[in-house]
């Protein structure tokens, strides 16, 4: 059973995800002031913040997991149910069972939402993964629409548009099928989101954004300036913040976070997990988070490590069994502690919703040659993100001196390793040789060009190649 104070504290923690964050925050802050929150959701809530975790419906079940849930945490993000391939699994037919079990189970116990994710390039259903140009846009926009549409007034915060920019140096926008309907696709997001819902705040989500010197900050940093420049309707910038051995927690993400909130948005961290839970890095992400006005809310994407997609990485704040970890208590200790800076301040999306409809879609900025050029050879690279349990691989296909109308290439896996799904591709077999033939969009690849897909898996990849076939 709640307190009083817990309530009262997480009902303003929730106002300022939306309407009256203004009034909500001064009513509870006391500048300076270390408090005594005995949650880790009531400590945020009386720094004007939320902490919540990413939630599985399948989950709502198990006894052990909603206790430690309804207990600790004031925001909710659903793990993998708002996703385009469980939303629209066939095209024009939504469901939302499993989506709203979370969305339910949040409102019965008053922890606010976060919407997780309208545009992706991963977890498409298969009829939208084969599509292009205009109808893509017009299907990508739908479903925004039809979503966002479906749950206004529940949700406090949109991942509009996730994971769209490269890895490594370039800085450059990913490739995928929706940024090939034209580079503006992000913005159109926004714009039809904000129209469907004008109630909730509207992020960009990534990871690997979190350095500040890295070129992928930088980017979406830059594009956060330039939507913020032309008006486009964006409020918030998510940093996922999956820290581990190769993507480790650096001292500049303080400056990250002030940087993004500098361009007048909020921060807020979303997806928060850390390779074997150290305490200090924990206490060093929440210390960072209450120094920056406008980082309002911190997720950990998962609650116990037997519920993370790491799970063999223990990077979670209670263990398998439910206990309290020492990085719980540096959390929460660090939530007390804070108060050294306002909490947010902002008023909800002053961006007016766009009068006219959701805009036109526009032609694909890289028309198909009108004559398919001859199949060649290729070469195919692959990299790997490998952690206890599973990866992510990234595969390069490029084409030789001669363009190609198609391509096929195959991956050998080691015994134990299989692949649970992939983008960008179609893939026939999930372990052993598997074979990944492009989709329609990237099916012409000009000479000396590349093209990228990727696929996700169980197990341990170690070194793999491909083979163009
Ligand atoms: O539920 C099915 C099960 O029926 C099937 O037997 C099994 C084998 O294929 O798959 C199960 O679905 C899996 C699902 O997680 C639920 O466990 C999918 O294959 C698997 O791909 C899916 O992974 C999710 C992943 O996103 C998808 O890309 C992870 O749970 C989820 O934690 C992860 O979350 C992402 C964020 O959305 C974006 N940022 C990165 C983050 C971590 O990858």
């Amino acid at each position: 059973m709640r307190n009083a104070k817990w309530r009262a504290a997480t009902k303003a923690a929730l106002a300022l995800t939306g309407a009256g964050a203004l009034a909500a925050s001064m009513a509870i802050f006391l500048p300076g002031t270390a408090s005594a929150g005995t949650t880790l959701g009531a400590s945020a809530a009386e720094k004007g913040r939320y902490f919540g975790t990413a939630v599985a419906a399948n989950r709502l079940s198990d006894g052990a997991y909603t206790t430690i849930l309804n207990r600790e945490f004031n925001s909710v993000t659903p793990e993998n149910e708002m996703k385009i391939d469980a939303t629209e699994p066939q095209q024009g037919q939504f469901t939302f069972t499993n989506a709203d079990r979370i969305v339910n189970h949040a409102r019965s116990q008053g922890m606010s939402v976060r919407g997780h994710t309208l545009a992706w390039h991963q977890q498409q259903p298969g009829w939208m993964q084969n599509m292009s140009g205009s109808a893509l846009r017009q299907a990508m926009l739908n479903h925004v629409t039809q979503v966002a549409t479906y749950y206004r007034g529940k949700i406090a915060a949109w991942d509009v548009v996730n994971e769209a920019f490269a890895d490594g140096s370039s800085g450059a926008r990913r490739d995928s099928n929706l940024q090939r309907t034209g580079n503006d696709w992000i913005e159109a997001a926004f714009r039809a989101a904000r129209a469907a819902d004008p109630g909730a705040k509207l992020c960009y989500n990534d990871y690997n954004t979190d350095n500040w010197t890295h070129a992928k900050t930088q980017a979406v940093y830059n594009m956060v300036r330039d939507f913020k420049s032309r008006g486009v309707p964006i409020d918030c910038v998510g940093l996922q913040s999956h820290f581990n051995n190769d993507s480790p927690y650096v001292s500049n993400y303080r400056t990250t976070l002030s940087s993004f909130a500098a361009l007048g948005v909020d921060v807020q961290i979303t997806e928060l997990d850390i390779q074997n839970a150290p305490a200090n890095t924990y206490r060093a992400v929440v210390e960072d988070c209450l120094a920056v006005p406008r980082c309002n809310g911190i997720t950990v994407w998962g609650i116990r490590d037997s519920d993370s997609w790491r799970s063999e990485q223990s990077p979670l704040l209670f263990t398998s069994g439910g206990a309290k970890k020492a990085a719980y208590d540096a959390v929460l200790a660090a939530l007390n502690a804070g108060g050294t800076t306002p909490p947010p301040t902002t008023a909800p999306p002053t961006t007016p919703p766009p009068t006219t409809a959701p805009p036109t879609t526009p032609p694909p900025t890289t028309p198909p040659p009108t004559t398919p050029p001859p199949t060649g050879s290729c070469t195919a690279t692959v990299s790997v993100n490998q952690w206890p349990g599973g990866f992510v691989a990234n595969v390069r296909v490029t084409a030789g001196s001669s363009a190609l109308n198609s391509w096929a290439t195959t991956i050998t896996l080691p015994s134990g390793a299989a692949v649970t799904n992939a983008w960008s591709a179609n893939r026939s077999g999930n372990s052993g040789t598997v074979r990944f033939t492009n989709v329609d969009y990237n099916s012409q690849v000009g000479a000396g060009q590349t093209i990228e897909f990727g696929f996700q898996g169980t197990g341990t990849a170690g070194n793999l190649s491909a083979t163009c076939a």
